[in-house]
């Protein structure tokens, strides 16, 4: 009998076992809860989009370019959208050539192809601990056996990141330098150049994941670790970098970018072709033009003055509402509080376990994600996130009060 279950039995690639849907996505099921407050998101405030401009932006693209933006397009981007992101990326000293970039459907697709192009099952990967849980997973997808490394406010431990390049020599190191998801850490530019001393001496690949280094609140995070690897010699090569428009224009476009050597990239391109194509061109038409139209600086300064605002509002409330309980550094950009629970024992468990303490929250009607599922082996089970960005005050401020409640339950 051809079951459904027989069949998925029989037929699934046996790349799929063990792995699962992640963690935040089976929390989001739970988050309809009417009146519930969710801090669980890792999405942008579609507020704080600049819609006007992306709709001009598309007005100009259906009178002027209709033909060619609803038509298929090169595998490597559209020429107008590279040329505009060189430019974008010069403010941040990363200095590119238009064929060193190639358009990906967000940057998640970035990191498929590199996962693709470079990792053999068995193939070691260091990350940070904790990390982006998609990454794990299409890594993982791969085959890749993933060591994390441990890290601080400052970023990953550098000293134990070589310990581990000598144990493993691993494939590939990831990164994510300037406000990382989960952590919010900044990796501080005296680890950066180290890091960069380090690639060149070892023969791994490099990932830089990129997304939210211009959402900084107050000073720029340090210069990238591909724009800084210029000035240390034999590092450049080994280095890819994964950029996105994602939070900084809209997520909705799906325009990410890869800046790799010449001869992966090629690679990429190649099992792009085989994805998908290419990105969407009329995305990409409309996000050339919006660059182009210069108004990309000011609806920044607007985001950060916003998200710098909320961020502020929930360290004071966690602060006041929480104190001691809850241990975190206040983020100097993106989008997330990254914390733990100091440990107490209650006749119901161990306060410090997460999962624990996010079924009592989401009682209370306020959601976080717990930490667990960033660890890529052991889990610190203390740890949860918690995201400023789409939340009002008022409902930032009534959120920790309800976590505050759940404490005292
Ligand atoms: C660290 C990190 N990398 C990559 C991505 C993927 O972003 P996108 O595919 O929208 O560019 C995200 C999205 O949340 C992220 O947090």
């Amino acid at each position: 009998v051809f079951s459904s279950e027989n069949l998925e039995k029989s037929c699934l690639a046996d790349r799929l076992a063990g792995l699962h849907t992640s963690a935040i996505r089976e929390l989001f099921k739970l988050l309809g809860q009417p009146g519930l407050i969710s801090l669980a998101g890792g999405f942008p405030d579609a507020g704080l989009l600049d819609a006007p401009g992306l709709a001009l932006a598309s007005q100009q693209v259906f009178e002027t370019q209709a033909s060619s933006a609803l038509q298929y397009g090169a595998t490597e981007g559209l020429p107008a959208l590279r040329e505009q992101l060189v430019q974008w990326l010069s403010h941040k000293q990363i200095r590119v050539q238009v064929d060193d970039l190639l358009i990906t459907t967000g940057s998640q697709q970035a990191l498929d192809l590199i996962g693709k192009t470079l990792i053999n099952p068995g193939d070691v990967v260091l990350v940070e601990a904790p990390t982006f849980l998609a990454t794990m997973a299409c890594f993982r997808l791969y085959g890749a056996h993933l060591v994390g490394i441990p890290c601080d406010t400052d970023g990953v431990d550098v000293e134990a990141l070589e310990a581990a390049i000598i144990q493993y020599n691993p494939k590939l190191i990831y990164l994510i330098p300037s406000f990382s998801n989960p952590s919010g850490a900044v990796c501080s530019l005296e680890r950066r150049l180290k890091l960069l001393e380090l690639a060149a001496r070892y023969s791994a690949m490099w990932i830089e994941d990129d997304p939210y280094s211009d959402l900084y609140f107050d000073e720029p995070p340090p210069l990238s670790l591909f724009a800084l690897s210029e000035q240390v010699p034999g590092s450049r090569e080994k280095w890819l970098y994964c950029g996105s428009l994602s939070k900084i224009l809209s997520p909705g476009l799906r325009i990410g970018y890869l800046i790799a050597p010449s001869w992966l990239q090629a690679k990429a391109v190649m099992c792009k072709q085989f994805a998908d194509a290419h990105t969407s061109t009329l995305s990409q038409a409309i996000a050339a033009v919006y660059l182009g139209m210069g108004r990309m600086p000011s609806a920044l300064s607007h985001m950060r003055l916003a998200y710098a605002q909320r961020a502020k509002t929930l360290v004071q409330a966690l602060r006041q509402e929480l104190g001691e309980a809850f241990l975190f550094m206040p983020p100097r950009g993106g989008l997330f509080v990254w914390g733990r629970w100091q440990g107490q024992e209650t006749s119901a468990g161990w306060v410090q376990d997460s999962a624990w303490w996010n079924q009592r929250a989401i009682a209370r009607g306020v959601a976080f994600v717990p930490g667990e599922a960033f660890f890529p082996q052991i889990p610190d089970k203390a740890c949860l996130r918690l995201s400023f960005a789409t939340a009002s005050t008022e409902q930032l401020n009534q959120g920790v009060k309800r976590l505050a409640q759940a404490l005292s339950d």
